[in-house]
């Protein structure tokens, strides 16, 4: 555990820089339709671990990308993250009343406010990458809008809800729900890490290799959530926990049980390890990153 200290460490600083980062960038308040701007904020501010941001941060300090492009990038992530939230708790979704640890938006606010704060925060991701602040050139921010339009998009990240919120009727085999998961999950996890090596202007070959990082740690930190909401604890996750159980949702545990999910999730961390091999010391906390997850109680 003393190996993970580092991850720890560097996942809190990251956190701090993309909080700054959001301060600036998320709307104040203000006007006829504050209400809204309000929403994004109280959805955002409300204690998230920042781990897509922190895997922007740390894959485009491999290539040497410009920390200043970076921390903007992470906070595109994170807006568009927490709207995928926002409307994953919504009662025609998950239904939930708590997240990170406090009530939902649409609790805290109304089912309108919520569709809307989020709308809001999946444009403003948009916003964020195409201006010119985030980076000088327009192929690279032009390559970043279209990475994380496929990604959050119906061959991504709401495909893959998509099929979660079908899952309870049909029955999925593994392969199913390895991909549903790739994709509500994965596929932003995958663009964060990619992020890193566009804003470098990185090979695609080093493009490819945090890709494929990037599937195994997307998958891993999928089936530790899934881990989490049947033995984790409310105060811990900051979240309703037996969910999955509940609305018969397909997950690695309801397929293989508790134990094949662990030793899966393991598996996962040795490969996305030895996907970053050909890297030096500047790769040393997302090595040990899939370990962290492992670990992690919320
Ligand atoms: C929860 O994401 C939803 C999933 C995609 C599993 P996180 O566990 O990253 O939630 P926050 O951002 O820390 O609240
Ligand atoms: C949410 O997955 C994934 C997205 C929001 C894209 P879950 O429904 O498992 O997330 P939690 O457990 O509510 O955080
Ligand atoms: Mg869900
Ligand atoms: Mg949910
Ligand atoms: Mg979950």
């Amino acid at each position: 555990l003393n190996d993970l200290i580092p991850v720890t460490e560097a996942m809190k600083r990251a956190s701090a820089a993309t909080n700054d980062a959001l301060e600036v960038l998320l709307p104040k308040p203000d006007g006829l339709h504050k209400r809204v701007q309000e929403a994004m904020r109280y959805a955002v501010f409300a204690g998230g671990k920042r781990f897509r941001p922190f895997l922007v941060l740390h894959s485009a300090a491999i290539f040497g990308a410009d920390p200043r492009s970076a921390v903007r990038v992470a906070a595109a992530v994170e807006a568009l993250h927490s709207y995928s939230l926002i409307h994953d708790d919504l009662p025609c979704m998950d239904d939930d009343d708590l997240r990170r640890g406090r009530p939902t938006t649409h609790r805290a606010y109304d089912e309108a406010t919520a569709v809307l704060a989020g709308d809001a925060l999946l444009t403003l991701a948009f916003e964020i990458l195409a201006t010119v602040a985030t980076h000088p050139s327009d192929a690279v921010r032009s390559r970043l809008v279209l990475e994380l339009a496929k990604a959050s998009g119906s061959a991504g990240m709401i495909g893959g809800q998509m099929i979660d919120m079908q899952a309870g009727e049909t029955a999925l085999g593994l392969d199913e729900i390895l991909l549903l998961q790739r994709l509500k999950t994965g596929a932003l996890i995958e663009f964060s890490c990619v992020a890193g090596a566009i804003l470098a202007g990185a090979t695609e070959k080093n493009e490819e290799r945090l890709r494929l990082y990037a599937r195994d740690i997307g998958l891993l930190f999928q089936i530790t959530d899934d881990l989490l909401d049947e033995t984790g604890s409310t105060e811990k996750v900051g979240k309703a926990v037996g969910k999955d159980k509940d609305q018969n949702k397909a997950t690695v545990i309801s397929l293989l049980g508790l134990e094949a999910a662990r030793a899966k999730a393991q598996a996962l961390a040795d490969q996305a390890q030895e996907r970053l091999r050909p890297y030096g010391k500047e790769a040393d906390i997302l090595r040990q990153t899939p370990y962290f997850l492992l670990e992690r109680d919320n």
